[in-house]
């Protein structure tokens, strides 16, 4: 069901004792009866331990990535049968800095959106053109392509697991954002492009988040638009203060 969410997508930063001081400052702050579902994404070695800090809270936890295997010889890697064994039920999946750096393509992630959902598991699935592309005017056809590639094999039935984050690689990390404008323009593309394929119904359910130097200070407006359900917060994550004022932006 379509609902507003807000995600703290932590990257590579917090050691132990920081993910436990963000996370005990964000749990004092964090207002309540808003109707806005909460998420975290900790690095992986501290997922057990917010796991553990937040049960019995309304705040969620994510993953930042996962292995589409099962399991075996993946020096290093993480599955998904590892992350629901201590409860982590939600994953991103095609972080623009996981295609960018990582060299995760479109069809190496559809495999990890199927392995995810074998396992019960929510994926919030990344998608965002490059500045290149919006400046040669083919913005609307990257994302419309990601979300094919990486997505458009699932059943209808699927969507229920799936929420969707545009990012704008131009506006991660870089204090720049996407007017609202742009974002809406982008979301109504991305919403119309589910309606096509797959039906009222499932687009009309499916939350669509903004991500790209979410701040305090403009995620109201970003927000307020039609088809944007909340954000997937990377810099403004790492600051309680910040975190709890994005949430309350709602
Ligand atoms: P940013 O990152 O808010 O620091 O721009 C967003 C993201 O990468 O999810």
């Amino acid at each position: 069901m379509r609902h507003n969410i807000v995600a703290g997508n932590w990257k590579m930063n917090k050691n132990a004792g920081e993910t436990a001081k963000l996370l005990s400052d964000i749990l004092n702050q964090l207002p309540s009866g808003k109707e806005v579902e909460v998420l975290v994404a900790p690095s992986f070695v501290n997922l057990s331990q917010a796991i553990h800090m937040l049960e019995h809270t309304n705040i969620g936890v994510a993953a930042q990535n996962m292995h589409q295997a099962e399991g075996g010889a993946f020096t290093g890697e993480i599955s998904a049968d590892m992350l629901t064994s201590i409860g982590v039920q939600n994953v991103i999946l095609g972080h623009s800095e996981r295609r960018q750096y990582f060299k995760e393509t479109d069809a190496l992630l559809a495999n990890k959106v199927d392995t995810a959902l074998k396992h019960e598991m929510r994926v919030i699935f990344c998608i965002g053109e490059e500045l290149k592309d919006r400046q040669n005017k083919q913005h609307f056809n990257v994302v419309d392509n990601q979300l094919r590639d990486g997505l458009f094999h699932l059943g209808a039935n699927a969507w229920v697991n799936i929420v969707l984050a545009y990012e704008p690689v131009w506006a991660i990390g870089t204090g720049e954002t996407a007017t609202p404008e742009q974002a809406q323009e982008m979301h109504q593309f991305i919403r119309e492009t589910i309606r096509h394929k797959y039906g009222e119904s499932t687009a009309e359910n499916v939350s669509i988040l903004y991500g790209g130097s979410v701040k305090p200070d403009n995620a109201k407006e970003i927000f307020s638009k039609t088809d944007v359900d909340g954000g997937l917060i990377g810099g403004a994550a790492l600051k309680a203060e910040d975190f709890v004022a994005i949430v309350d932006a709602f």
